[in-house]
């Protein structure tokens, strides 16, 4: 088993050393946790779908420091990229390009003729990326299924011993993961909501910009591969409370044999007669909530042990649309009013 070493801001270098030796580092971003592997070097790649316990047919981020990182894989970039780079990076949107054949690995891409590129904004990581002067794979660093880790610290419980070192530059600001938009095909399609929300993508593109809102079933090719599995997924069961059901809810908690914790905003915790452990605040705002969702599920998972979770639903509109689409999958879209 390795050791897990954690790495500060001020010990990039050493860091980015390891990645050239084909060895795993988890690295911050402003969204989540990355688990980063040199993105030329196969071997490598390969072992972050050990570590993770990921499927192998999903492909992984290709994290970059510069455009002319993305210059190199592509025959060249498509216009609307070039105004979306402009416009959001470095930030929380990926985006989906045809590149040139064979020119990353199938442990990459898992085969497409496409690759998701990002530029996280963050200082150390963007420096990381720089001195191994490599791109570096970037899938959240989280074990495959659970809530992606917003700090170090949920990286090290999840894949202690199973990764060279993690950079850790303290707790992320965003909190869920990036907008995936795909320009590899005629019109431009988001495939995961994130903090780059659809009205912002439109302004810049002065287009239409369609959202992916189709089930996926498990027997189709879906766009982005990663979005058929189980995700975000914690022990207990999540129930999702709209806002106007928060008295029915606590009620039911209150009569309930089994543990319950609640995740919610200030202004019902505060009226709310909650065991301080059986209760996490959401914050006051759509912000305060998207950072600490992650957080909040695996809290209850790993400190407070309990069987179901009351969880603060949101209107699903800007941020809201990723804090909703990251909800309802860890709870199985199943919400309070329907049990
Ligand atoms: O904010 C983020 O994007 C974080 C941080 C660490 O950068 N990363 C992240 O990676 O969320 P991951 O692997 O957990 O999610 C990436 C998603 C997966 O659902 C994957 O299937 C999809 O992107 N994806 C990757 N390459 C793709 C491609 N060529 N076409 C379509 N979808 C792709
Ligand atoms: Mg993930």
């Amino acid at each position: 088993m390795l050791i897990t070493k954690i790495y500060t801001t001020d010990e990039i270098e050493k860091a980015a050393n390891e990645l050239c030796l084909g060895e795993l580092i988890a690295f911050p971003t402003e969204t989540v946790y990355g688990l980063g592997a040199d993105a030329t070097n196969e071997q490598a790649v390969k072992r972050v779908y050990l570590a993770k316990g990921r499927p192998s047919d999903n492909p992984l981020i290709v994290t970059v420091s510069s455009r002319k990182m993305v210059e190199e894989y592509v025959e060249s970039l498509p216009e609307r990229a070039v105004k979306l780079m402009d416009a959001f990076w470095p930030g929380p949107l990926t985006m989906i390009l045809k590149i040139k054949e064979g020119a990353l690995s199938k442990a990459v891409t898992g085969g497409l003729e496409t690759a998701a590129f990002r530029m996280p904004q963050n200082k150390a990581t963007l420096k990381l990326i720089e001195s191994a002067g490599v791109p570096i794979v970037g899938p959240s660093a989280n074990s495959s299924g659970k809530p992606s880790p917003t700090t170090a610290q949920h990286v090290y419980h999840d894949l202690e011993g199973r990764i060279a070192g993690i950079l850790d530059d303290g707790p992320t600001q965003v909190g869920v993961e990036s907008t995936i938009i795909d320009l590899s095909s005629e019109h431009p399609v988001i495939l995961r909501p994130g903090a780059v929300t659809v009205e912002q993508l439109e302004e810049v593109l002065k287009e239409t910009v369609l959202s992916d809102k189709h089930k996926v079933g498990m027997k189709e090719v879906p766009k982005a591969p990663g979005m058929k599995y189980k995700h975000y997924a914690p022990d207990a069961q999540v129930l999702i409370v709209k806002a106007g059901d928060w008295d029915k809810a606590l009620l039911w908690r209150k009569n309930k044999q089994e543990r319950v914790g609640v995740m919610a905003f200030n202004e019902v915790l505060k009226n709310a007669d909650l065991p301080k452990k059986l209760s996490y605040s959401l914050g006051d705002t759509v912000f305060d909530a998207s950072r600490r969702l992650f957080a909040g599920l695996r809290y209850f998972d790993s400190e407070e042990k309990v069987d179901f979770i009351l969880c603060a639903g949101v209107k699903e509109a800007g941020l809201g649309e990723a804090y909703m689409n990251r909800l309802k999958k860890s709870a199985g879209n199943v919400f309070f009013d329907k049990i």
